[in-house]
C-alpha cells in the first residue's frame, strides 16, 4: 500500500469507527487506538498536502481561526410545529387528519421531540456539504465548520447503502446532559456566567466563532427529517431507517402506528422514560407517515398539517427559599434570584430560580423559608409556580427588594411602566461596564473577534481596561503578562487597529447607548453625519427624525451629558476611530424617501434588491417585508407574484417602476453609477414578502 493508498485507507476506517463509537455507542477499538490511527493520517495528510480532503476525519478537530457565518436560504423554509399539550388535542388533530385524508387509513410515525437546535444538512455524492441552522426559517447561518466537528454527523456515508446523489435532511444539535452539567461545573469555578440550559449551551456554541471549541464541547445530532427529490422510500419511518444505514443517528425509540389508543401509550411510556436518555426531550412528535398523504394534508402558514407536536407537562418540585440574591446584568437590570434547597427536577439539580422582578415577588407574598414550588416548563429555567403557604413559619420574615446596587451600591431606580429595577451608575457599576464593552466589541458593532467575553472579564479584573476607550490602550506586551502566546495577543491588538475602520453608523450603535440599536444609530448616522454634530443635537431635532422617539432623543441626550461619556467619545476620536460619514455615504444620503415606507419586489434590472434596501435606506425611507395599508409604495420589478399585486391593488397602494424610482433619488443614470451586476433573481416564495 503506497503513502496515497494508506491516506485514503484509514479515511475510511476512522470514518467506520467514529461510527461505531458516535452514532452506534459500540466502539470496537480503544480510544488510544483510535488516536493511533488519527495520528498516522494526521502526519500522512501534512505531507501530502495535494490529498486534501475537506471531508477527511481530521478535519473535526475545528480551527482557531475565526470564521464569519454567512447567510443562505434554505431550499425548502424551515418550518415549526404546532403544540398540544393534552390528549384531547391530540385526538382533535388525529380527527382532523383522517377528514384531511377522507377517511383512508393512515399511520402514524411517534418519535420523541429533542430539545436542541434545528439543523438542516445537505449531502451530495454522499458527502456532507453545507450545515445551517434554522434562522428565522427562511434563511439561516451557515455553520458547516462547526457541524463538521460533530463526531456523529457522518463526513462521508457509507458505501453502497444506496443514498440519493443530493438530499437535505434535518435534525436537532443538543448538548448531553453530562457534557452540558460538566461545563458550567467549569463556568462556575471560573466564575464565568452559567448556561441556564442544554439547548442555551448548544447553540452558544454551535454560533461560536471557534470551530476548535465547538469540537470540545462534545455536541450530539439527531437526525429526524429528509427532504430531497429521490428518496428511497414513500414512508417517513422508512426513509429514516434508510437514512441509519447510511450513517445517521437517528431518533431512539421510533415507532410506527396505526391508532390513537398506540399514541396515547407511546406518549405515556416515553414521559417518564426520557428521563434515562443522555439528551434533553420536551414532547413527542406525530408524523403522517406517508408522504403521499403528507402531501395531501400539506401545510397551514406555520406549519404542516401532517405532523404535530405534544408537549410534556412541565415537571414540579417543592423546596425550600433560603435566601433572595440579586443579579445585575449588562443593562443595569437587577434580577432577583431565589436561592433553594438543591432539589432533583427533570434531570437537573436545581438551586436557583429566577424571580423576575420586585412585582413577582409580591404577587407570591414570598417570605424567606417557605416552601416553593418549582417548575421547568419547555422553558428549562425553573420558575417558582407557587408557594405551599401553609408551611409558612409564624416569625417568617417578607422578602423586600433591594434598595441599592449589589455591584456598586448605587440606589436603584424603577422607571415609569418598567417592571424591573436598574442600578442608573451605568459609567461606574462593574457588570455594566463589561457588558457596555462586550456590545462595542461585537460582530454588528466594532466586529472586534479577536476578543470575547472571557477575555473582557479577565481584562476588566486585572485593570487593563475599565471602558470601551481603553481597549485601544492596549498592547502586546500587556497581554502576554496573562500567559497567552505572542501570537494571539498580537491578533487581538491587530483586531482592535482594524476596528478603526468601522463606519461611523456602527460607532454610533456600539457606544451602547440606551435604546439605540442598529437601526436608529443608522437614522443618527445619517441624519448628523458627524459625531459633533451628534453630540450636539437637541431634544427636538432628534425627535423630528422618522423612527426616533421621545425614549430614544432622551436617552442620546443623558448620554452625551454625562462628562465620563464626553470624555470617552474624545478618546476614541483621538485614537482615530471613524467620527463621521464617509465621503462616499455623504454623497449617497439624502432625505428624498423621508418617512416613506418601501416594499421591494419582483425581479430588477440596475441593481440587487440589497442595494435597492440600502439605497431606501440612504435616503431615509425605510423598507419593509410586507404590504400593508402604512406602505407608501411598491418598488416594482418584473415578475411580481399576482397575489402581490392583488394585495396592493385592494389598499392602494401604488406600484413605483426602477426607472422611476431612480429618479425619485436622482440617480439618473444610473448606470454609469455604481458598479453593479444586474441580478435577475426570481421573486420566488422566499422573496422578501
Ligand atoms: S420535524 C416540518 N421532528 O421542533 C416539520 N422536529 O416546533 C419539521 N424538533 O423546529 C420538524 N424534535 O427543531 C421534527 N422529531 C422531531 C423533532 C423536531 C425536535 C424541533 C425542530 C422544529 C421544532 C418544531
Amino acid at each position: 500500500m503506497n503513502e496515497k493508498e494508506r491516506i485514503l485507507y484509514l479515511r475510511e476506517q476512522l470514518h467506520e469507527h467514529n461510527y461505531k463509537y458516535y452514532v452506534l455507542n459500540q466502539p470496537d477499538i480503544s480510544d488510544q487506538e483510535f488516536d493511533f490511527l488519527m495520528h498516522e493520517l494526521q502526519d500522512l495528510e501534512a505531507k501530502h498536502p495535494e490529498l486534501y480532503d475537506a471531508n477527511s476525519p481530521t478535519q473535526r478537530v475545528g480551527s482557531d481561526l475565526n470564521q464569519n457565518f454567512t447567510q443562505v436560504a434554505h431550499k425548502y423554509p424551515m418550518l415549526s410545529l404546532a403544540n398540544t399539550y393534552n390528549e384531547q388535542d391530540v385526538a382533535d388533530w388525529y380527527e382532523s387528519v383522517s377528514r384531511g385524508l377522507a377517511g383512508e387509513p393512515f399511520e402514524v410515525c411517534c418519535e420523541m421531540k429533542y430539545d436542541g437546535l434545528s439543523i438542516s444538512l445537505t449531502y451530495v455524492d454522499g458527502k456532507l456539504v453545507s450545515g445551517v441552522t434554522r434562522g428565522d426559517g427562511v434563511h439561516g447561518d451557515d455553520v458547516t465548520a462547526n457541524v463538521k466537528t460533530i463526531r456523529c454527523i457522518p463526513l462521508v456515508l457509507k458505501e453502497g447503502t444506496g443514498y440519493p446523489k443530493e438530499f437535505e435532511i434535518r435534525g436537532e444539535i443538543l448538548m448531553p446532559w453530562k457534557v452540558f452539567e460538566q461545563l458550567n461545573a467549569e463556568r462556575e469555578a471560573a466564575e464565568e456566567p452559567l448556561f441556564a440550559n442544554p439547548r442555551n449551551a448548544a447553540s452558544g456554541t454551535l454560533k461560536s466563532q471557534n470551530s476548535k471549541l465547538v469540537a470540545s464541547r462534545r455536541l450530539d445530532a439527531y437526525l429526524y427529517y429528509l427532504l430531497g427529490d429521490n428518496l428511497p422510500a414513500e414512508g417517513h419511518y422508512e426513509n429514516l431507517q434508510a437514512a441509519a444505514h447510511w450513517g445517521f443517528k437517528i431518533s431512539q425509540g421510533m415507532k410506527k402506528v396505526g391508532s390513537l389508543e398506540e399514541i396515547y401509550q407511546f406518549i405515556n411510556y416515553w414521559d417518564t422514560e426520557r428521563k434515562n436518555l443522555p439528551v434533553a426531550t420536551d414532547g413527542i412528535v406525530l408524523k403522517v407517515n406517508s408522504l403521499r398523504q403528507q402531501r395531501a394534508l400539506g401545510y397551514t402558514a406555520k406549519s404542516p398539517r401532517w405532523a404535530i407536536a405534544y408537549k410534556f407537562k412541565a415537571e414540579r418540585a417543592c423546596t425550600r427559599l433560603n435566601e433572595v440574591t440579586y443579579q445585575v446584568g449588562r443593562t443595569g437590570a437587577v434580577t432577583p434570584v431565589a436561592n433553594m434547597d438543591p432539589v432533583q427536577l427533570a434531570g437537573t439539580i436545581v438551586k436557583r430560580a429566577t424571580l423576575n422582578n420586585e412585582d413577582f415577588i409580591r404577587s407570591f407574598d414570598l417570605h424567606i423559608g417557605d416552601y416553593v414550588y418549582v417548575e421547568k416548563g419547555g422553558e428549562i429555567i425553573p420558575k417558582i409556580v407557587g408557594v405551599a403557604v401553609e408551611k409558612r413559619q409564624q416569625d417568617a420574615v417578607p422578602v423586600e427588594f433591594i434598595k441599592t446596587c449589589p455591584e456598586c451600591g448605587t440606589p436603584l431606580v424603577r422607571y415609569e411602566g418598567e417592571a424591573a429595577h436598574y442600578c442608573p451608575n451605568d459609567t461606574g457599576c462593574p457588570p455594566q461596564i463589561k457588558g457596555r464593552i462586550e456590545h462595542f466589541i461585537a460582530r454588528r458593532a466594532m466586529n472586534i473577534d479577536s476578543l470575547g467575553p472571557e477575555t473582557v472579564d479577565e481584562y476588566y479584573r486585572r485593570g487593563l481596561i475599565h471602558n470601551i476607550a481603553d481597549l485601544y490602550k492596549i498592547q502586546v506586551q500587556d497581554i502576554n503578562g496573562t500567559g497567552n502566546r505572542e501570537r494571539s495577543a498580537q491578533k487581538i491588538v491587530n483586531g482592535i487597529e482594524a476596528s478603526k475602520k468601522v463606519p461611523f453608523e456602527r460607532v454610533v450603535f456600539a457606544l451602547g447607548i440606551r435604546f439605540v440599536g442598529e437601526t436608529s444609530a443608522r437614522l443618527l448616522a445619517r441624519r448628523f453625519k458627524t459625531m459633533d454634530a451628534l453630540q450636539a443635537a437637541t431634544m427636538q431635532q432628534l425627535m423630528d427624525i422618522d423612527g426616533v422617539g421621545e425614549v430614544i432623543a432622551k436617552s442620546v441626550i443623558t448620554y452625551f451629558a454625562n462628562p465620563v461619556n464626553q470624555e470617552i467619545v474624545a478618546r476614541l476620536r483621538s485614537y482615530g476611530l471613524q467620527m463621521q460619514l464617509s465621503e462616499e455615504q455623504i454623497e449617497g444620503t439624502s432625505d428624498r424617501l423621508s418617512g416613506k415606507s418601501i416594499v421591494i419586489s419582483g425581479v430588477f434590472a440596475k441593481h440587487s434588491r440589497d442595494e435597492y434596501k440600502a439605497l431606501i435606506e440612504k435616503n431615509g425611507g425605510k423598507n419593509v417585508g410586507s404590504i400593508s395599508g402604512k406602505t407608501s409604495f411598491i418598488l416594482a420589478g418584473d415578475n411580481m407574484g399576482p397575489s402581490k399585486l392583488q394585495k396592493a391593488e385592494k389598499l392602494g397602494v401604488p406600484l413605483v417602476d426602477e426607472a422611476t424610482f431612480l429618479e425619485m433619488i436622482g440617480e439618473t443614470n444610473a448606470e454609469s453609477e455604481s458598479a453593479t451586476t444586474p441580478t435577475a433573481e426570481p421573486d420566488g416564495q422566499l422573496s422578501l414578502f
